[in-house]
């Protein structure tokens, strides 16, 4: 049987990765490599700001056309997107636009959520709120253990899309119309999954999407980008918040608190400019190979990690179900950084977490590329370095 093939020119998009020369990335789950056109991006803006001196006004249009790009990943608008420097931000600040001071103080969160997230609804127990937990079955989240959690008292259901450490999808769709059955919002941390897989809000219904850039779409460290609900938007009235929240941040009014139109009143203050030239192109790449396509190639090479995993004896974390995973597959291991360390001096970089070593290819990796890492990791955890 011949070979299969992504459904794109995988080796024109290789040449735009030179760090392929030397390596082969599988930490996409964790910081994705610098491409040819995220480079130049970061060298237009150094450009302008060399050239110019300032350039707010192209400083900012880049910052809109980032939204921009974000906006087609998850099937919104443009002026649905707020941006940030960071997801726990992000979450700050629709966790700052809730009251828990009434009847509905409940915040459901799944047990699979970045601590980041449980942080940020632990800290709004200071105002009123109960966070409740979803319990994880071996790596996984059975959709109707949601079902019993959410009740009357249920104000804010958090979900992530994807499990940050195997992988795991969750059906949002299906946590939307029960939280919203219960009048109960829906925050999901979409991090792990834009890149890797079709997202679309409009599909899911979900009222609140954040996710950065580092991962698989291909940016870098401090920009995160939040989704807001049209539909609400303009009822919340985010504490977090600065001038670029307000109606007209150029009024320079002090002691005038508005809060815009639109979800750019989450917005806070001065956006990461440089970080949304690198985003933006890392996106518009993404976009330009297809999500659907990546997310074909993803499942092939996933596939050849489980069966390839199982093969060598290795123990995987979570689903082995290619159809309900992105591609990032974890093994548990007994020192994770030390295999960590181990496989970066043999030339492959996968992500330490915790209890599991995670290979987390994306659209440039082959089939040989899978072969090598699960061959290395066979052979360090047989020397007893696991
Ligand atoms: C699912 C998920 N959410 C959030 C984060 C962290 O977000 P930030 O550092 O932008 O707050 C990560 C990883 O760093 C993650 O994997």
């Amino acid at each position: 049987m011949p070979m299969p093939e992504p459904g794109y020119d995988i080796d024109a998009w290789r040449r735009r990765i030179p760090l392929l020369a030397s390596c082969i990335p599988f930490n996409n789950c964790s910081q994705s490599p610098q491409t040819d056109l995220t480079r130049a991006a970061a060298d237009r803006y150094l450009e302008s700001w060399n050239r110019t001196g300032m350039d707010w006004d192209a400083w900012m249009e880049e910052v809109r056309l980032a939204k921009v790009a974000f906006a087609r990943l998850i099937g919104a608008a443009p002026d649905e997107v707020a941006v940030f420097s960071s997801v726990s931000e992000a979450t700050s600040a629709v966790a700052s636009a809730l009251d828990f001071t009434g009847r509905k103080r409940g915040v459901v969160a799944s047990e699979m959520e970045f601590p980041t997230s449980g942080h940020v609804w632990l800290a709004q127990e200071r105002r009123g709120a109960r966070v409740s937990w979803v319990a994880t079955d071996d790596g996984m989240i059975d959709g109707a253990a949601y079902d019993a959690a959410i009740g009357d008292d249920t104000a804010l259901v958090a979900a992530c899309s994807a499990h940050y450490l195997n992988g795991f999808i969750q059906d949002i769709g299906r946590i939307v119309a029960r939280a919203h059955d219960a009048d109960a919002l829906v925050f999901t941390d979409a991090y792990q999954a834009l890149g890797a897989i079709p997202v679309n809000v409009r599909e899911s219904g979900v009222d609140f999407l954040a996710s950065g850039n580092l991962k698989y779409l291909m940016g870098v460290p401090g920009i995160a980008f939040l989704y807001v609900r049209p539909e609400i938007t303009n009822t919340l009235h985010p504490t977090v918040t600065g001038w670029f929240g307000r109606a007209n941040p150029f009024a320079f009014d002090a002691k005038r608190l508005d809060w815009s139109t639109g979800a750019s009143r989450f917005d806070c203050g001065t956006p990461p400019v440089m970080n949304a030239y690198i985003a933006r192109a890392g996106m518009e790449m993404l976009l330009a190979i297809g999500i659907e396509k990546i997310r074909e190639w993803h499942q092939v090479l996933s596939r050849r990690l489980c069966e390839g995993g199982r093969e060598r004896g290795l123990t995987q974390h979570g689903t082995s179900d290619p159809a309900r995973k992105t591609a990032n597959t974890a093994f548990v291991v007994t020192d994770s950084h030390a295999i960590e360390h181990a496989m970066r001096a043999r030339g492959i970089l996968p992500s330490a977490r915790g209890p599991v070593i995670r290979l987390a290819p994306h659209f440039y990796n082959t089939i040989a590329d899978v072969d090598t890492a699960l061959d290395v990791l066979a052979e360090l955890t047989r020397d007893g370095r696991a």
